[in-house]
């Protein structure tokens, strides 16, 4: 059925005369809704200078949760605004995932070429991908649903944000999950009853339970790593509903879509806060849809949850930036603040691929564009529920988290993937990856096609990075992408750790579990360090160089930081500095990068900041909508 719809799909973007597939699919399938309890957000376009109470840009995993928990307020008249349409069908199938950052559900960044990463991508930049869709980056994702270690919150409160410490914060995690793991049900670490549905894929892979054979083999246990303890192995949880995507839209919007104080404005991208440079007060935003300018006010405040980057690049272009930095575009500066700055980011290694003696055990390309595959799908089962094909991760200590005091912090972790780049016959990871052709057929081209779909990947991430990187503007002119320095592995012992994480996949696959299917690790050396030793660190050095990637994790540009600290954007009740009117809230503020995948510490920041300004607004915290 999927194949039919697709080949459909063609013919009618042909018979509309647009690229824009997405689009085409998005109305394709507005007849079927993907769960009748859930239906499309209507769009609306508001009048030229109408008022709001509040503006929310960017209907992200950030704003989403705002646009529901402040219109719980009857009183309060709310705006979304976002660049980007709907979700579709395509963007609930949790393995297509990398598939969608090929589409125009991407906004596309790159970084600038990097000196110590990215080295041999498609362009030598790294790709960036960031969702414009309603659902932002949590319809691009990979739906892995983790919160971190106690001590990364803790750590922002030491550096001056008060009431973001674990016992603090966690309330807001369990206050959106609604958790469907049933052994988990029970337990003080999770949510029953929010809007955001966590389970595991109900796909069962053979390669699971190898990995959690490994693990035992290796000394950790396999636990909930969203639990007491962090290190150890497990299965990943995800933002997944009976087997589909479960994006911030999904649910955090849709069940609310009727409420009459909310209006969401779709395709409409914000090029610019209004602010009176006198009173230093933001009063609107001006944003395009459709070829036409419109301005909307703001009686109570702005808020801006267009994400690392968005939010950072609109701020800048309003005049909120580093006030050298600004003049060098020609911007007038409202506000010398060091916005940009403080970029952390998760860098991973995945271009390996281990190969196994049994074609039961992986999820290529073959497995995954099978029909049967697609039927089993429709019914919320099988291999393509994967959420973006991981099976298992692991988080674990290198030997240099030893400036971290404590031992049950860890500062790797291992996505286990049900198959790797060798698998890859569509090019769909290389696109994600931005490896390039020739780079995959030098190094994967000379295996048989089935032993390249008999392969899997584990991939070791940096999960607490040193280096830190800056994002600048080009030009004056929010349609223009920024500059952005990713820095990935400035710090030397940033390389170290991350081969680190290498040598601990081996460890892995060196397990009696794995060496049951003689697994073994490719071995044609990657184009760049042909001239180093195979396997030594210097060789995972280059390699790593060559050819690591983003998890997509990009953090703090906006930085949360007491008044008085001079590195800081935003307080901790997320209002911008010597501004009135303006907040941010979203993954710009984080002080630190936690050693968790995003999306989730984004949900709960969002669940504060609504909490706080309720709060700041003389409202009580707790729902009062029915
Ligand atoms: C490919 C990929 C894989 C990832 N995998 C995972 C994962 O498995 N698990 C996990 O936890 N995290 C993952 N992440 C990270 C996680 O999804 C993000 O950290 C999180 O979604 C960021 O939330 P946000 O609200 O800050 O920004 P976003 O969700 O990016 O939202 C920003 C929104 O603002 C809109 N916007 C921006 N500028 C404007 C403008 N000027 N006008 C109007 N609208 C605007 C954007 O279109 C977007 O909808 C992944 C991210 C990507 C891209
Ligand atoms: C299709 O669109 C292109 C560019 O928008 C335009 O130049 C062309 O004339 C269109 N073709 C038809 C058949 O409408
Ligand atoms: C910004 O760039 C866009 C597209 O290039 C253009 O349409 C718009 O007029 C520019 N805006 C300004 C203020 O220069
Ligand atoms: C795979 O390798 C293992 C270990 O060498 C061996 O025992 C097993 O028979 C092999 N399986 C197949 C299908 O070749």
């Amino acid at each position: 059925m999927i194949w039919v719809l697709i080949c459909l799909n063609i013919i009618v973007a042909n018979a509309m005369n647009t690229t824009n597939l997405m689009d085409v699919w998005t109305d394709m399938f507005r007849p079927f809704p993907r769960n009748p309890k859930e239906g499309l957000i209507p769009d609306y376009t508001p009048l030229d200078r109408e008022e709001f109470d509040f503006i929310i840009v960017g209907a992200g995993s950030a704003g989403c949760v705002l646009a529901n928990r402040l219109t719980e307020i009857k009183q309060w008249k709310v705006l979304l605004i976002e660049a980007g349409g709907n979700e579709n069908f395509f963007s609930d199938i949790p393995i297509f995932a990398s598939f969608l950052s090929t589409t125009p559900l991407n906004w596309m960044y790159k970084s600038e070429p990097e000196k110590n990463a990215c080295k041999n991508l498609r362009g030598k930049v790294c790709f960036l991908p960031r969702g414009k869709v309603l659902g932002g980056s949590s319809v691009l994702n990979f739906l892995i649903y983790q919160r971190g270690h106690p001590d990364d919150y803790d750590d922002w409160v030491k550096m001056g944000n008060p009431g973001w410490g674990y016992s603090e914060i966690l309330p807001y995690f369990k206050k959106s999950e609604n958790i469907r793991i049933s052994e988990l049900k029970n337990s003080m670490y999770h949510g029953k009853g929010g809007y955001l549905d966590i389970e595991h894929a109900p796909y069962k892979s053979p390669l699971e339970k190898l990995f959690k054979k490994a693990g035992e083999e290796l000394g950790y246990e396999w636990r909930d790593p969203n639990g007491e303890y962090l290190i150890g192995f497990s299965k990943a949880q995800a933002t997944m509903r009976k087997g589909r995507r479960c994006s911030s839209s999904k649910a955090f919007l849709e069940p609310i879509r009727h409420r009459s104080n909310l209006k969401v404005t779709k395709y409409s991208t914000v090029n610019k806060i209004l602010i009176n440079p006198d009173t230093k007060t933001a009063y609107g935003v001006e944003f395009t849809k459709h070829n036409k300018r419109i301005q909307v006010l703001a009686l109570r405040e702005v808020i801006l949850s267009a994400g690392s980057i968005g939010s950072a690049q609109l701020l800048m272009v309003s005049g909120i930036g580093p006030k050298k930095h600004l003049l060098e575009v020609g911007i007038d500066s409202i506000a010398d603040l060091p916005v940009g700055y403080n970029l952390q980011d998760h860098v991973t290694f995945s271009g390996n691929a281990f190969l196994v003696n049994d074609s039961s055990l992986c999820v290529n390309d073959l497995l995954a564009a099978s029909p049967v595959s697609a039927v089993s799908y429709m019914a919320g089962r099988g291999p393509l529920t994967l959420p973006g094909g991981a099976v298992g991760l692991a988080f674990a200590r290198s030997s240099l988290a030893s400036d971290d005091h404590s031992a049950t912090r860890p500062d790797i972790e291992l996505v286990m993937g049900g198959g790797s780049l060798a698998g890859d016959l569509l090019g769909i990871l290389r696109s994600l990856l931005g490896v390039t052709d020739q780079w995959y057929w030098k190094v994967y081209g000379s295996l048989p096609l089935n032993v390249r779909q008999n392969s899997f990947s584990i991939n070791p991430v940096l999960i607490r990075p040193r280096s830190v990187g800056r994002l600048k503007l080009r030009t004056a002119n929010f349609t223009d992408p920024p500059i952005i320095h990713m820095n990935y592995f400035h710090d030397p012992k940033d390389l170290k750790a991350l081969v680190h994480g290498i040598r601990l996949t081996q460890q892995v696959i060196g397990t009696s579990a794995f060496q049951r299917y003689a697994t073994r690790l490719h071995t044609t050396p990657f184009p760049g360090c042909e001239k180093l030793q195979f396997d030594s660190d210097q060789y995972w050095e280059c390699a790593i160089e060559q050819t690591s990637i983003t998890l997509d994790h990009q953090v703090g540009t906006c930085k949360m930081a007491a008044v008085d600290d001079k590195t800081g954007v935003v307080s901790p009740r997320l209002l911008v500095h010597n501004i009135r009117g303006l907040r941010v809230a979203d993954a710009s503020i984080m002080p630190r990068i936690p050693a968790a995948h995003t999306h989730a510490p984004v949900v709960m920041i969002a669940e504060k900041a609504a909490d706080i300004i309720k709060e700041d607004w003389g409202m009580r915290s707790n729902s009062i909508y029915d």
